[in-house]
């Protein structure tokens, strides 16, 4: 085993990549050495990394050669494009985008939830919708003691979720309108300052946009729990970053308040804030920045006597992307599982 990795970042210069070059330095990782790549538009432009100026290059046929470890988050089509090619050249390719999510043979892993998941894997390892990252390490410890028969979940999303040119996008938006000037829409279809719609991704026919029933589908897998019932309503708000999430769980039978506190006071990735006499509770801005999902309003739904309420915060790029494909990347340097266990088929279905 090496004691240090070639990684490759695709889309590098992108909200999750810049939050992906910040975290290999802060967490050091074992690098032996660092390659950035993006789309032409960035070729030949530069970024910091840990006091070096390292060029970001355009990615191609070539990038994958001798690289160990992918960290892809450049969307779904890239991914479907590269994630391929960068496996065949011998990489392990830990995704952010939803291209390979549900395929089975591929991995959907969160390090607190189903690390073991991720034996098996064939090369590519997939890393969860944020809006379901950010619930499932909330929700998983009270599965766990009791499983959870259903769930109804509302989130809050901030702009961070769309990119950095939506972070960019709200604030001109923001200053239009203060000055009032018609806001900028190119990236989101409505002005998202001083308002919030339900998430705009394409709707089925039941009703359901793609981000709801990511969170549903990609539950289920997490949890290998094929008959957990999951509602969501998915609302973009004008917040920069950072979701919140208001979850309704319904149990078999009653879970104790305090019970359920104490399990997530002691959790893996979560960190209880709770002042009910200051009604202090998780807020976006405070979960910016932080690698915990923060729960509290833990309280019993005085509709169903097996009900449970709380509210989480968490930072959608650091643990909702970024934050969660490094710990992937350390989990599998950890188990020795770097090394793929089959071939992924070119071009199977995503
Ligand atoms: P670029 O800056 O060159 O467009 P975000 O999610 O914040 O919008 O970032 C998207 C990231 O994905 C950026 O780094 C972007 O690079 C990269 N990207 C987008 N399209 C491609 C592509 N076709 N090939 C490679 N990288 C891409």
């Amino acid at each position: 085993m090496p004691n240090s990795y070639r990684v490759a970042i695709l889309g590098a210069t992108g909200a999750v990549g810049t939050e992906l070059l910040t975290l290999l330095a802060e967490r050091q990782f074992p690098l032996a050495e660092l390659k950035l790549l993006a789309s032409s538009r960035s070729a030949g432009k530069t970024l910091t990394f840990q006091g070096e100026t390292l060029t970001i290059e355009a990615v191609s046929d070539r990038s994958f050669d001798n690289i160990d470890i992918v960290l892809a988050s450049a969307g779904g089509s890239t991914s479907k494009q590269w994630a391929p090619q960068a496996v065949a050249a011998g990489a392990v390719v830990i995704d952010n985008s939803s291209a390979f999510r549900m395929d089975p043979t591929v991995p959907l892993v969160v390090p607190e939830v189903n690390p073991q998941a991720a034996i098996g894997h064939r090369g590519i390892i997939a890393n969860p919708n944020c809006s379901t990252i950010l619930m499932v390490v909330a929700l998983y410890p009270l599965h766990q003691v009791k499983p959870i028969q259903r769930v109804v979940v509302s989130t809050y999303q901030a702009a961070s979720g769309a990119g950095a040119r939506a972070i960019e996008e709200v604030k001109a938006q923001a200053i239009a309108i203060l000055n009032n000037q018609t806001p900028p829409t190119d990236i989101f279809p409505y002005p998202l300052a001083f308002n919030l719609f339900p998430h705009n991704t394409p709707i089925d026919d039941q009703g359901y946009c793609q981000e709801e029933m990511k969170m549903v589908n990609e539950t289920r897998k997490i949890f290998g729990d094929a008959k957990i019932r999951i509602t969501a309503t998915c609302v973009r708000v004008p917040v920069l970053r950072a979701h919140s999430e208001a979850v309704n769980l319904e149990f078999e039978t009653p879970f104790d308040v305090e019970q359920a506190r104490q399990i997530l006071s002691q959790s893996p990735g979560v960190k209880l804030v709770e002042d009910w006499q200051a009604n202090y509770f998780p807020m976006p801005v405070e979960a910016t920045g932080q690698d915990d999902v923060l729960v509290g309003r833990i309280r019993q739904d005085i509709s169903h006597p097996c009900g449970l309420e709380l509210w989480l915060s968490g930072d959608q790029i650091r643990k909702g992307a970024a934050l969660n494909a490094v710990q992937i990347a350390e989990l599998l340097i950890a188990q020795n599982l770097l090394r793929s266990s089959g071939k992924i088929e070119i071009g199977a279905r995503v």
